[in-house]
């Protein structure tokens, strides 16, 4: 039985990869920072490992007698999270720490979860350090996936709180598009493309849509008698410099969402889930 270690697996995607991998009959320990929650699907594991994953000791060994590393470990975009740890201590840092141990012990595979279009942004901090990372990935002589989506269908769960609220809002036009992709979908497809070597997998959603038509399927499916108001995309962008002084956090994410809104972002279609039974199959969750 192949033994595979899941960082990040109380995450969106993460919870996702261990589900697929069970359903391939993996030997799946997952490595949390405290037990979860009821919410986690605590029978697709077979072990738990908790750890804080601070200090250096915390790393030592904890890849030893697996053959499979999969990261999906990266701190969240959600503008609700106030976590203070920056991109670059999560995404950066930590992944590291975690391929060092993987080198140090032989681990056969190491999948990670970088970003669609990770290369084209090395100004904007997200992008940079999930870029910095697959590249430390590629260059160690490990075999690797590194998994390239554009946004995941998660993404838009905070908005699909504000779409009950009638509080959504179209940044700009929202002509640009894009192809989310189910989490769902992606784990399944990262799992069953395991055997491929030193693979770069760029896999986006079927329906390439404009940001404004993603609003609206979430609006249309959540409240429809809420309607979603528009802000000027400038007034955002001239804020950022302010944000960049108080909150160095809050302005790599919004740097970050309103950079995204200005560029197409599309992946080669392999999901199947659409949007609007994503958003159906999620309303009802807490
Ligand atoms: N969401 C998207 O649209 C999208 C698009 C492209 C790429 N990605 C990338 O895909 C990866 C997974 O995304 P996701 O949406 O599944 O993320 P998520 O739901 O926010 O999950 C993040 C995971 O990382 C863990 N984590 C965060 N900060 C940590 C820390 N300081 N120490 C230890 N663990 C920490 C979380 O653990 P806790 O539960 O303990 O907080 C959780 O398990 C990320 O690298 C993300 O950047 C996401």
């Amino acid at each position: 039985m192949i033994k595979a270690l899941v960082f990040g697996a109380t995450g969106h995607l993460g919870s996702e990869m261990v589900a697929a991998l069970k359903s391939k009959n993996f030997f799946t320990t997952a490595v949390v920072r405290s037990r979860p929650d009821n919410s986690f699907p605590e029978n697709d594991v077979d072990d738990f490992r908790i750890s804080p994953l601070s200090s250096s000791d915390d790393f030592k060994g904890i890849c030893a007698g697996y053959d499979l590393v999969i990261s999906a470990l990266g701190k969240s975009v959600s503008p609700f999270d106030r976590s203070k740890r920056s991109f670059r201590q999560v995404d950066l840092e930590i992944n590291k720490k975690i391929l060092e141990d993987a080198l140090q012990n032989k681990v056969k595979k190491f999948v990670y979860v970088s970003a669609l279009d990770a290369e084209k942004y090395p100004d904007l901090e997200y992008f940079a350090v999930h870029q910095e990372m697959a590249n430390l990935v590629a260059l160690s002589g490990i075999d690797y996936t590194i998994v390239k989506p554009p946004a995941l269908f998660s993404a838009f769960i905070d908005l699909m709180k504000m779409a009950a609220k009638g509080q959504l809002v179209n940044m700009g036009k929202g002509e640009m598009k894009t192809n989310p992709i189910s989490e769902r979908d992606l784990a399944r497809i990262v799992v069953d493309s395991l055997a491929e070597k030193n693979y770069v997998l760029a896999a986006g959603g079927p329906e390439v849509l404009t940001r404004k038509r993603i609003n609206e399927i979430i609006q249309e499916n959540i409240n429809p008698a809420k309607k979603i108001r528009t802000v000027p995309m400038g007034l955002v962008r001239s804020m950022l410099p302010l944000i960049k002084i108080f909150d160095r956090n809050s302005f790599d994410k919004i740097a970050f969402f309103t950079e995204v809104m200005m560029h197409d972002t599309i992946a080669p279609i392999a999901g199947s889930e659409t949007l609007q039974q994503y958003v159906n199959r999620k309303k009802h969750l807490p």
